[in-house]
């Protein structure tokens, strides 16, 4: 078993999707051990996507981030990275498979509805982020 984080973006928040997001991914077979619902300063949003600094949509991606609440997760699965990934699909919804998240939920490219870790090293840094041991939240 390996753990993954998502987060259930602004955009899935307030259109009411949360609940259904999360029942498909356990229907996918994912466990959520940790949950919280919170909304993101700049600093936290900036930190979060550092990755991605200097990027064309970076200042664009952290006002997103930061527009209402989100909800990080700890989910875990056999091989939770790909996993998540595979049930989330592509980045922009245009091109994500049927009965992805994203397909069904997301808006554009950036108002895409769901962040998932992209590698096992970054998967616990980001579940470090917002959780510290047994779900204890880590933000402040
Ligand atoms: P996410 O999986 O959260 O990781 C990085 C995010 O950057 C990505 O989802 C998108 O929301 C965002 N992103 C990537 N490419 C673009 C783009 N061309 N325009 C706007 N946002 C983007």
């Amino acid at each position: 078993m390996s753990q993954t984080l998502a987060i259930i973006k602004p955009d899935a928040v307030a259109a009411g999707n949360a609940g259904n997001i999360i029942a498909l991914l356990e229907r996918a077979g994912f466990t959520v051990k940790a949950l919280t619902f919170t909304s993101l300063t700049a600093k936290q949003a900036g930190a979060f996507y550092a990755v991605h600094a200097g990027r064309p949509f970076y200042d664009e991606l952290v006002e997103f981030m930061m527009s209402g609440p989100v909800i990080p997760m700890a989910l875990e699965a056999e091989n939770a990275v790909p996993k998540l990934r595979d049930a989330i699909g592509a980045t922009d919804p245009a091109e994500a498979a049927e009965g992805t998240v994203r397909k069904l939920y997301a808006e554009s490219k950036g108002r895409n509805a769901i962040h998932a870790s992209d590698s096992d090293e970054n998967a616990a840094n980001e579940i470090g982020f917002f959780f510290s041991g047994h779900g204890r939240l880590a933000v402040g």
